[in-house]
C-alpha cells in the first residue's frame, strides 16, 4: 500500500518506520524545517528504542517529502499524527490536524482513486463527524464515505516500546465513516502486525469514545493498585504486591497495569484523564471515577513526602534515582518523580537526582535547584534518603548489599516498585510501597506451584534501626 504520513514526531515516524519496514511505500512530511531536513539528510532526530535500526532497514521504502500536496496525490492513506496539546479546560486541540486538511482537502479535489484520511492524533469525541468531515467535503467539493474516507485509529503504544507495541498491539482500534475505509485500513493493520491482534472497527463516534475510556480505565487500575498499596502500609503483614498479582490471575480483572508503585505519568495516561472528564461534562454528565484517580495518583507522592518527612528533617539530603515517566524512555511529561521533586524542594529538602536517559529533560524543568548526578553511586554518596523511583533495570542491578555509608550512617531506602523486596540491605532502613509493618518473616511460601506470579511471598523485614540479615534469605 502507498502511505502519506503528516507529522514525523515520536509516534509518526516509528509508525511510518513500521510500515516501510514491513514493504509499504511510506512518504512523510513534517511541518518543522530542521526535523525534515535531518530526516532527508539520513539521520534519525527521534530517541526511541530500536528507531534507528528500523528505518535503516526501512530506508528503501521510505522517503521524505516538502511536497505533502504530492503527498497525498501518490499515496492511497494519509495519516495524520501531529500534536493535539491539551486546553487548560483538558479537551485537546485540533489546530494542527486543521492545517494539514487545509493540505489534504485541495488535493483530494484533483484526484479520482479512493483515498482513505486516517487521523491518529488524539481528539475529543465528535471531532471527526464534527469538524473533520465538513472540512474536507468543503475543500474537497468531494463527498465523505464514497469519494473519499475518513477514520480515527489512535495508538496505544508506551514510548521506549513504540515499535513492539506498534507491531504486536492487543488492539487496533479502528473507527471508519464507511465500510470500504474500514476494510482497507484492516487489510493494512493485518499485513504490518507481527501478531493477529483484535481489529476492533467502528463508527468514528465510538472509536473517539473508547480510545479516551481506554486510557481513563487503565489509569483507573493503577490507582486502584495504589490505593490498595496504601492500605497495605497501614496493616501489619499485608503486602499488596502479593494481593494485586493474586486479583490479576482473575479473568475478569487482568494482570496489567493492576501494580502498586509510583503512579501514571507521560504524554498520554494523565492527559486523556483529564480530556475524559471534560467530554462527560459536555456530555451532561458529571464524571466521578476519573476525578478520584487522579487524587489518588496525586496522593503517591504526597505518601512519599510524608515518609521521608516522618524520618528526617530538612534539610536533609534526599537522593532521586529514575525521572523519566517510566523505563526506557527519556520524556519526563507529567512524571511522578518530577512532582515528587519539586514537593521536596519545596519542603526544604536538598535533592540530588539521576536518571540512565533523562536527566538533562529533568534539569529543563526543575532548573538549577537539585544537584545533577551523572551517576547513580554519586548520586547515593553522602545522602540521607534514597527514593527508587522509575523502574529501571539497571537500578535492581547496583550492589545495594555492600554499599558502605560512613559513621555508621544508614540512609533511608524507600522502593517505590518493590524491586529490591527480600534482599539483604544491612546498611539501610527500607521501605517499599504496598507492604505492611512489621511483615512476618514466612517459612514455606503460602502460595506455590506453576505459576510464579503467585510465588511472590518472600522473607522480609522493614523495622528500620534494628534491620539485619540474620533469618533473610534470598
Ligand atoms: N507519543 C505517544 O506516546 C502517543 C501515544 C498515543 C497517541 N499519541 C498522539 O499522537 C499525536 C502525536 O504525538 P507525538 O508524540 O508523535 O507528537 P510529537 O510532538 O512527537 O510529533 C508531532 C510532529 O508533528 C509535526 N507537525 C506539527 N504540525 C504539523 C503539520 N501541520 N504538518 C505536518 N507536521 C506537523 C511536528 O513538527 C512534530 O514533529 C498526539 O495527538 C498524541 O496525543 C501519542
Amino acid at each position: 500500500m502507498r502511505i502519506g504520513v503528516f507529522g514525523l514526531g515520536k509516534l509518526g515516524l516509528c509508525s511510518a518506520a513500521c510500515f516501510a519496514a514491513k514493504g509499504h511505500q511510506v512518504v512523510g512530511f513534517d511541518s518543522n524545517p530542521e526535523h525534515l531536513a535531518a530526516l532527508m539528510a539520513g539521520a534519525c532526530p527521534i530517541r526511541e528504542t530500536g528507531l534507528e535500526e528500523l528505518l535503516a532497514l526501512a530506508r528503501p521504502n521510505f522517503t521524505v517529502t516538502d511536497a505533502p500536496d504530492a503527498m497525498v496525490q501518490e499515496t492511497d492513506f494519509s495519516f495524520i499524527i501531529v500534536p493535539t496539546p491539551s486546553r487548560s479546560d483538558g479537551r485537546f486541540e485540533n489546530h494542527a490536524i486543521e492545517e494539514v486538511l487545509a493540505v489534504i482537502g485541495p488535493a483530494l479535489r484533483g484526484k479520482n482513486d479512493f483515498h482513505v484520511v486516517n487521523i491518529v492524533s488524539t481528539v475529543m469525541p465528535g471531532s471527526c463527524e464534527g469538524s473533520f468531515q465538513p472540512v474536507l467535503e468543503r475543500l474537497s467539493g468531494k463527498n465523505c464515505g464514497t469519494d473519499f474516507g475518513l477514520a480515527y485509529n489512535p495508538e496505544f503504544i508506551a514510548l521506549g516500546a513504540v515499535i513492539d507495541n506498534f507491531l504486536n498491539p492487543d488492539l487496533v482500534l479502528i473507527g471508519a465513516s464507511d465500510e470500504r475505509t474500514g476494510r482497507l485500513l484492516t487489510g493494512l493493520y493485518r499485513s504490518t502486525c507481527d501478531n493477529e491482534p483484535r481489529l476492533a472497527v467502528m463508527s468514528l463516534i465510538n472509536a473517539e469514545i473508547t480510545k479516551l475510556s481506554l486510557n481513563c480505565f487503565v489509569t483507573m487500575k493503577i490507582s486502584f493498585a495504589n490505593e490498595l498499596a496504601a492500605i497495605c502500609e497501614k496493616i501489619p503483614g499485608a503486602d499488596a504486591a502479593v494481593i494485586t498479582a493474586a486479583l490479576g490471575e482473575d479473568s475478569r480483572i487482568g494482570p496489567k497495569c493492576l501494580k502498586s508503585g509510583l503512579g501514571f505519568g507521560g504524554p498520554c495516561f494523565p492527559r486523556d484523564n483529564l480530556a475524559f472528564q471534560a467530554f462527560a461534562q459536555e456530555a451532561g454528565w458529571e464524571a466521578c471515577l476519573a476525578p478520584q484517580v487522579v487524587r489518588l495518583n496525586h496522593l503517591v507522592t504526597e505518601r512519599l513526602l510524608s515518609l521521608i518527612s516522618r524520618h528526617l528533617n530538612p534539610p536533609a539530603r534526599v537522593a532521586l534515582l529514575g525521572l523519566a515517566y517510566k523505563p526506557d524512555t527519556h520524556i519526563v511529561e507529567e512524571s511522578q518523580s518530577l512532582h515528587l521533586a519539586r514537593k521536596l524542594m519545596a519542603a526544604g529538602f536538598a535533592v540530588r537526582l539521576h536518571d540512565p536517559l533523562a536527566l538533562d529533560e529533568a534539569r529543563a524543568v526543575l532548573g538549577e535547584g537539585p544537584a545533577y548526578c551523572r551517576n547513580a553511586c554519586d548520586c547515593l554518596r553522602q545522602t540521607d534518603a534514597v527514593a527508587l523511583l522509575t523502574n529501571w533495570p539497571h537500578y535492581a542491578g547496583l550492589d545495594w548489599e555492600r554499599m558502605h555509608f560512613p559513621d555508621g550512617h544508614h540512609p533511608l531506602l524507600v522502593d517505590c516498585w518493590g524491586i529490591l523486596k527480600g534482599r539483604c540491605l544491612p546498611n539501610f532502613r527500607y521501605f517499599s510501597l504496598g507492604l505492611g509493618p512489621r511483615h512476618p518473616v514466612i517459612g514455606p511460601p503460602l502460595l506455590t506451584g506453576d505459576n510464579p506470579k503467585l510465588t511472590l511471598i518472600k522473607p522480609h523485614r522493614e523495622d528500620g534501626a534494628a534491620w539485619g540479615c540474620r533469618g533473610i534469605s534470598r
